[in-house]
């Protein structure tokens, strides 16, 4: 029996296949994507691009197209670097990371009414299904070091209409799940990850995207690893759900099960408490293909970020008025995504909106992107009262306008790193100075 998948038009190896039945890339194309992907001018630049074109046009003639563009081979492949990196056996690989979130959300049948409770630090991508169904968000207050979810904020916060509880790994940096699980577990309330920072993020002795009943990882361009651009693994731990993920993906067609004259069956998902009805997420072999290749270097190139960090630290520690990025220890392990630049606005003479100006001065980019979501016009317009909710997240109010900013950590040459080091020294010392 063909096995539940959700690959399309894969029916093996015939004369006539259908496999491919749209237009392939010819020789034109791929010297397009070739010089989309290693742009460049100039007389040495034309001169290797024919020189490419000419292999090229050379090996057109000696090849076959790759027969399946989408959810195929390379699609598995990446789903099995992505398990076996992780050590698990759920791995799905969809648009984005918030198109993984949604299948996590309609798993737990979440209605209008439903309470989600999300930190009040993240982006808009972790509340954008729950607000646009009409849930009720409620946003848990921050810690101030990590300025990721504050676990006693949520058990406040909890009352018997949370249906979920989302902690994101802001930065890269584990949020404490233990007495998030255990909060979930007591109130029958399902945990969502939103590790679309942490791929390869450790909290004792697990990877992160691996403990709550639901994760999902982003890869979009600015995350640590890309999957050309867009793309997101889900994961769960939920063992009845894991045989359907893969289906939730692609309408919940269903090869395994055939209906009278047709090559497959569709269902319906089965959620906490009733079904729901699947949606299209589905991914490109390129893509997967792109995933596939960054995964393989997604250690190094967290060790690599960690050596910024570290160097920043080593020169930023110095000074009482910077709190330096907390590296982790043996049971937290960061992917350090971005570096997280905090403040002690008192001893700087300034707050971080100050620091922050006097760095776009000194054309160091800060990251000012992770902020009070209860702030946007959006969730004004369904109805929310900004000023109410800021009441009842008030080291989020504090740590967002006064004390942290975040800070780029890759791709970063010595010298920038520490013109960026020198900078924040000079911006605080001017702030203490008054000038
Ligand atoms: C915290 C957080 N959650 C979710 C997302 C959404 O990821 P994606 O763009 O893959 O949907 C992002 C993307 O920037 C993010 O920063």
């Amino acid at each position: 029996m063909a096995k539940a998948t959700d690959f399309r038009y894969n029916t093996g190896a015939t004369k006539v296949p259908w496999a491919a039945v749209g237009e392939n890339y010819n020789v034109n194309d791929l010297m397009e994507v070739i010089k989309f992907l290693m742009q460049g001018e100039g007389a040495e630049y034309e001169e290797a691009i024919k020189a490419v074109q000419a292999q090229v046009e050379k090996l057109d003639k000696i090849s076959t197209p790759p027969g399946k563009l989408s959810l195929a081979s390379k699609v598995e492949a990446a789903e099995a670097d992505s398990n076996e990196y992780l050590g698990i056996d759920s791995s799905t690989f969809v648009t984005n990371a918030t198109s993984g979130f949604e299948i996590a959300y309609k798993y737990a049948n979440l209605k209008a009414g439903d309470e989600v409770i999300v930190p009040a630090i993240t982006f808009v991508a972790t509340m954008a299904y729950p607000l646009a169904i009409g849930c009720k968000l409620v946003f848990a207050d921050v810690d101030p070091v990590t300025i990721n979810m504050d676990p006693a904020d949520v058990a406040r916060k909890i009352t018997p209409k949370t249906k979920m509880i989302v902690p994101v790994h802001i930065g890269g940096y584990p949020v404490d799940m233990d007495p998030i699980l255990e909060l979930a577990r007591k109130h029958n309330i399902l945990v969502l990850e939103d590790a679309a920072h942490a791929f390869g993020a450790m909290y004792k002795g697990k990877k992160i995207g691996t403990i709550g009943d639901f994760a999902a990882f982003s890869f979009h361009e600015v995350k640590n690893i890309t999957s050309f651009g867009e793309g997101g693994i889900v994961t769960t731990t939920i063992p009845e759900f894991k045989d359907h993920i893969k289906r939730a993906r692609f309408f919940g067609l269903d090869f395994s099960r055939k209906i009278k004259d047709w090559l497959y069956d569709v269902s319906a998902m089965p959620g906490k408490e009733e079904p729901f009805v699947a949606v299209n997420y589905s991914t490109t072999e390129i893509q997967a293909l792109g995933l596939s290749l960054q995964i393989a270097r997604n250690e190094q190139i967290i060790a690599e970020r960690r050596r910024a960090a570290e160097y920043l630290n080593s020169r930023l520690a110095g000074n009482p008025a910077i709190i330096p990025q907390d590296l982790g220890n043996e049971d937290i392990k960061p992917t350090f995504h971005l570096y997280q630049l905090q403040i002690d606005p008192d001893k700087a003479g300034g707050d971080i909106q100050v620091l922050k100006k006097k760095l776009e001065e000194k054309s160091v980019t800060s990251i000012p992107h992770f902020g009070p979501l209860y702030r946007f016009r959006v969730v004004q317009q369904m109805g929310y009262d900004s000023d109410e909710i800021a009441k009842t997240c008030p080291v989020c109010e504090e740590v967002f306008y006064k004390r942290f900013t975040h800070l780029p950590l890759y791709g970063l040459s010595d010298e920038q790193l520490e013109y960026m080091a020198d900078a924040i020294l000079e911006a605080v010392d001017e702030m203490q100075r008054g000038v």
